[in-house]
This record gives structure tokens, C-alpha cells and sequence, in this order.
């Protein structure tokens, strides 16, 4: 299997760049997950890698090699894509063995590898169906089929799931994972879904108007987001935002959460100087409507830069906001009424109106007596807070340690 680098790729459509400056390195055996918004640039960069497509500048580099002039057919790498592609006047066993024919293999050879490709998707009992009688995720699995029995350097999967009913992809995910892990084959998968990208990748890419955002593994790219914009993108719910700035030189007497629990500042260092910040008093943040102001733990924001505290947005994940108070390590934010309330079976997700407008969501336990209309206390665990800078977005904290 392959390394497949990619080196300051470019790609524009009438003099926009649709693909800007990309360089990633996926390693021989990775499986990476491309996501970001419809039109980002995801399948254009796939095409890139695959030869579909010319780049304008940069290079695509696969095993050590530069193949930016090389034609696709002689890059050995395989695309599935979310049509399927199949031909639909051949059966299924004609359409596994087509590549290999064309590429002058002989009967034997060609039969021994379809069979074993069929027994490996478990589609023996298919070979003899046109397209046209299948399921769609059967057309899935030969699709998949397909691409595994030229055995190429390297897999591109463009949404391959999409067109599947949830049930269906759930075990089609579960199926081409467990076959990476048999095959350890290099794959870029690109999705939608985030619970794919999540669960099936080695390290995920996100991708907005053709720039790479952060490439990082999942549990990275959830608790570290490199940006407003990754931070939004990936987690659902998204992550929560407040836009304002945080002040170091007030009292720690203020009106509200005066009670911020001792707990919660365990993670002050205690330095005390010069930088106006580890002065004693507690730092406070302000929403920018000025609706809301609470005390954040001294030691919190020690590690923002000063320029940044005037204008900064303050995230917090729904998981990570609570409706009662007690557990150490919690801050006191605000009250706020319930508007909604989604019951998910296991959880709730709690739609709350705060008071400068802002629509927060929060993920709870599923509650007999919390009712649409009532008045909560949330409690933010600090810890899991996130600063990203107002001007540039960029996340004040990402060089926290990564247990956060
Ligand atoms: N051949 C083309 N000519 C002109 N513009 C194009 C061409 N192909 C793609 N584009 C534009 O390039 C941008 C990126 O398209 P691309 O198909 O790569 O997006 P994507 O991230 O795969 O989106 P989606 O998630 O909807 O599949 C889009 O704005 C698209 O309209
Ligand atoms: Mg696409």
C-alpha cells in the first residue's frame, strides 16, 4: 500500500480556487476521512489525487513519486463513488472481472480473484445479477468489489454510504472498517456523515473553501479544534458560542456567581505577575451585548494571549454544560429558560434561549420533571472550556494538554 502526499495543491474553476494551497500526507495503511461543507472542494481534491482531474500547481506525490502528469490509469488507485458506476448490461461477476480483463489478465487468474473478492464481501450468491437486481447497498458492495480486486496502491471513497437508508450504511460502515482493518489498505474516505468520519478514520481532514482547517485524529479534532470553523463543523449538536471579552482587573465581588466553586480553579498555576493576569482577581467574562458577565477561575486564561481578551468567543460543548451545580470543577454561568426539549431516548438535548438572545443547546440526561418553559441554572465544567480569538477565529488553547 502506498503514501500518498499531497504538496501545496491547487485547483481553480474559472480563476476561483476551489482547491487552495492543500499539503497532506496520508501514510501508507491510513485511513483518512475528508469532510466539510458541500462545495468545499472534497471531490475535486479526490480527483486530483486520482487523475480526473489536472492540478493547477503544487504536486501529488504517491509512494515518493510525482504523478501529476501520470493518467489515471496508470496511477493504480481505485474510486468508489456514490452512484456506484456500475455497468448495468454486465452481471456482477462481469463487472468485477472487467478491470482485469482490460488490463490483459487471463481467465484463471481473473476467476480466482473475483471469487475470492465475492467471499470476502460475502456477495458469492450475486455473481450471477445484473445492477439491475440489486438493493442498493448490494450495487454498494460491488462497487467496493470492484475496487478491491485490482488491489491498487490506494482507495478514494467519495460518500460511498450516501445513498443508503441509515440502517444500511450503519452496517456497510461496520463492514468496510472491518475490511480496512483486514486489508490495511490506504483509503481516503471522503463523508457527510460525521459518526463516520469519527468512528472509520485514523485522522480526519476538514476542509472549508479548499483550505485545510486541521488534520488531526477524532478525539483531536473534537476536544481540540483548531478553529471557530472546525469547532462548529465537527460535534453535533455544535459546539456553543459567545462572542465577548474577558476583563482582569475587576473585584471578584460581582453581583453573580460570586459562588464559583473553589474546585474549579485547580487548574491555576498560581503565577502571579506582569501580565495583569495572575494578579489575585478572578478574570470575567463579559457577552459583548453585555446581557452576560460571570467569573472565570483564576489561572483559566493564563494562557490567551492579551490582545485577544477584548475580543474573544467563549465555546463550550452541550455535553459539557450542566443543569445542577455539585460536581467539582463547575462554573456558574447563567439561568436560562428551556424552549425545547428533545427526547433522544438516552439523552436530551435541551434548547435554551439565553439572555442576550443566543440559542445554547444542552445535552442532559433524559428528565421526568425538566419542562419546556422552566428557569435552569447552568453550570459550565471548566475544563472543558474553549477561548478562540474574535478577530481570527483560531483557538486560543491548542496547545492545552491533550486530557483536556
Ligand atoms: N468542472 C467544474 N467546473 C467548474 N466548477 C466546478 C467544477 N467541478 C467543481 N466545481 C466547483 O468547485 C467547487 C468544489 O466542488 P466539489 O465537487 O469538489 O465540492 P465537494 O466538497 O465535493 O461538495 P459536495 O459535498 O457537495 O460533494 C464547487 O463550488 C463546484 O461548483
Ligand atoms: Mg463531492
Amino acid at each position: 500500500m502506498a503514501q500518498i502526499q499531497i504538496k501545496n495543491a491547487v485547483k481553480k474553476f474559472n480563476g476561483l480556487a476551489v482547491v487552495n494551497d492543500v499539503s497532506l500526507t496520508v501514510e501508507s495503511g491510513e485511513f483518512l476521512a475528508l469532510v466539510g461543507p458541500s462545495g468545499c472542494g472534497k471531490s475535486t481534491l479526490l480527483r486530483m489525487i486520482s487523475g480526473l482531474e489536472t492540478i493547477d500547481s503544487g504536486s501529488i506525490i504517491i509512494d515518493g513519486v510525482e504523478v501529476n502528469k501520470t493518467p489515471p490509469k496508470d496511477r493504480d488507485i481505485a474510486m468508489v463513488f456514490q452512484n456506484y458506476a456500475l455497468y448495468p448490461h454486465m452481471s456482477v461477476y462481469d463487472n468485477l472481472a472487467f478491470g482485469l480483463k482490460m488490463k490483459g489478465m487471463k481467465k484463471g487468474p481473473v476467476d480466482e480473484l473475483v471469487r475470492k473478492t465475492a467471499v470476502l464481501l460475502d456477495i458469492t450468491d450475486l455473481l450471477d445479477r445484473k445492477p439491475g437486481q440489486l438493493s442498493g447497498g448490494q450495487k454498494q458492495r460491488i462497487a467496493v468489489g470492484r475496487a478491491i480486486v485490482r488491489n491498487p496502491k490506494a482507495f478514494l471513497f467519495d460518500e460511498p454510504l450516501s445513498n443508503l437508508d441509515a440502517k444500511l450504511r450503519v452496517r456497510m460502515r461496520t463492514d468496510l472498517l472491518r475490511l480496512h482493518k483486514m486489508q490495511k489498505a490506504t483509503s481516503i474516505y471522503v463523508t457527510h456523515d460525521q459518526i463516520e468520519a469519527m468512528t472509520m478514520a485514523d485522522r480526519i481532514a476538514i476542509i472549508n473553501f479548499g483550505v485545510l482547517q486541521q488534520l488531526d485524529t477524532p478525539i483531536m479534532v473534537y476536544t481540540h479544534p483548531a478553529n471557530l470553523f472546525v469547532a462548529g463543523f465537527i460535534g453535533s449538536p455544535s459546539m456553543n458560542v459567545l462572542h465577548g471579552s474577558v476583563t482582569t482587573n475587576v473585584t471578584a465581588n460581582a453581583n453573580v456567581n460570586a459562588t464559583t466553586n473553589p474546585s474549579a480553579t485547580a487548574n491555576s498555576n498560581g503565577n502571579g505577575n506582569g501580565n495583569g493576569k495572575g494578579n489575585g482577581q478572578k478574570p470575567r467574562f463579559t457577552s459583548t451585548s453585555g446581557a452576560i458577565g460571570f467569573e472565570l477561575p483564576a489561572g483559566l486564561i493564563d494562557q490567551i494571549p492579551e490582545a485577544s481578551l477584548p475580543n474573544l468567543v467563549l465555546g463550550i460543548r452541550p455535553e459539557d454544560i450542566h443543569l445542577t451545580a455539585g460536581e467539582d470543577g463547575l462554573i456558574p454561568f447563567e439561568t436560562a429558560t428551556i424552549e425545547l426539549i428533545e427526547n433522544m431516548g438516552d439523552i436530551s438535548l435541551i434548547h435554551l434561549s439565553l439572555e442576550n438572545g443566543a440559542d445554547w443547546i444542552v445535552k442532559a440526561p433524559p428528565s421526568e420533571t425538566m419542562r419546556e418553559d422552566q428557569e435552569v441554572t447552568l453550570y459550565l465544567r471548566a475544563r472543558k472550556l474553549h477561548f478562540f480569538d474574535g478577530e481570527t477565529g483560531n483557538n486560543l488553547f491548542v496547545n492545552r494538554s491533550a486530557e483536556m
